[in-house]
């Protein structure tokens, strides 16, 4: 696909989407590679849209009654992770309708070729591609609509999204190029800090997922301090002492990931981290983590608890989210429909 022009986004104000999908309790690998970032953000001035992504929740089967609740608790998590609704704007996607109806039109951009390449899909299809929904396979192409509904020109996430972000910007290039238009910018994926892959506590090649089955895999948002403290302890790890610098850390995968676990969380370096470890065993470090942990991740599970007891005021705030965002994407699709040749006459 031919790229954009270089200065493309010049021509747009700088505005940073991001979603989570609201999917299941919320796991500290989206605490460190997104909602922590989306916080500081928010915090450098520039505008921010969030959104709990349920329309790509239900790609897979989701209870009703799970799927509102596990909605609130992540609006609950965001707000608790720092988050300000003032500030940013936060909602979940299917309250503005411009999500779905622009994923449609690029779902007539986008190259079913293109869709073929994308990991997540072959990962989550597995060899059961043929009984999976039209939906999951479809699921890139409304991540790319979510993005350009906004015009957004960043996109803060984990590093398991890069492709999907690349593949939104290969639609955008190719609706500018095919339409003959400079409408759509190129927003750049920003995948930073020490924990844009946090692993399983179990499995230092697997990532911490939320639909990992082993509970003991991950530290969740709402676990509770002694649950953290048992799951760090548990963890796998190796008979070594830390090293002292990082390339001691090569093989050592279980090791690397609960030393760029510890660096996240206190806002420094894996180079720092083992300044301070290097030559000690994880039975100082681990103790050591837990309690970094616990001191970080308590007030957010507390805050969520506290504002989980008012379901009322959390969809009152998304619903005065949804309506500022959708007065930015209404405009954005109703200007594609009308560069694609579409009759606005009413
Ligand atoms: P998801 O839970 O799949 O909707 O992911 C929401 C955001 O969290 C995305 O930006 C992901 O890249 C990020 N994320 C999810 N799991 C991890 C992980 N284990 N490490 C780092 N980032 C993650
Ligand atoms: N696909 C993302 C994930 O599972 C969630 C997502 C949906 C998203 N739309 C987005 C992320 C737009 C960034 C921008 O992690």
């Amino acid at each position: 696909m031919t790229d954009q022009p270089a200065d493309i986004n010049a021509k747009f104000t700088p505005r940073v989407f991001s979603g989570i999908q609201p999917s299941g309790n919320l796991t500290l690998g989206n605490y460190l590679g997104a909602l922590k970032r989306f916080a500081e953000k928010q915090d450098e001035g520039i505008e921010t849209v969030y959104c709990l992504v349920d329309l790509h929740a239900v790609t897979v089967w989701q209870e009703p009654e799970a799927l509102k609740r596990q909605t609130r608790e992540a609006a609950a998590a965001f707000i608790a992770s720092g988050i300000d609704p003032d500030r940013s704007i936060l909602f979940n996607q299917s309250q503005v309708s411009a999500h779905a109806e622009l994923a449609w039109l690029l779902n007539c951009v986008a190259r079913v070729g293109w869709m073929n390449r994308m990991t997540q899909f072959k990962d989550k299809a597995g060899k059961n591609a043929e009984k999976v929904s039209l939906g999951l396979y479809a699921y890139p192409a409304l991540m790319a609509a979510d993005i350009l509904a906004y015009h957004a020109t960043m996109v803060p996430v984990g590093e398991d999204q890069k492709q999907h972000v690349e593949l939104t910007r290969d639609i955008a290039a190719k609706f500018n190029h095919d339409y003959k238009v400079d409408f759509f910018p190129s927003p750049a994926p920003l995948i930073e800090g020490a924990a844009t892959r946090v692993m399983s506590l179990r499995d230092g090649s697997k990532k911490m997922s939320k639909s990992d089955p082993s509970d003991a895999s991950r530290i969740n948002l709402t676990d509770d301090a002694d649950t953290i403290a048992k799951k760090f302890r548990k963890a796998v790890s190796d008979a070594e002492p830390l090293p002292e610098s990082l390339e001691g850390l090569d093989g050592r995968a279980e090791a690397r990931n609960l030393v760029n676990i510890y660096a996240a969380l206190a806002g420094i370096t894996a180079d720092a981290v083992l300044a301070q470890f290097g030559g000690q065993g994880f039975g100082t470090f681990k103790p050591a983590l837990a309690d970094l942990a616990v001191a970080k991740l308590a007030p957010i599970s507390g805050e969520m608890t506290r504002l989980m007891a008012d379901p009322a005021e959390i969809d009152r705030i998304l619903g005065k989210g949804a309506a500022k965002a959708e007065a930015i994407a209404q405009p954005i699709l109703e200007k594609t429909l009308d560069i694609m040749g579409m009759i606005r006459s009413r």
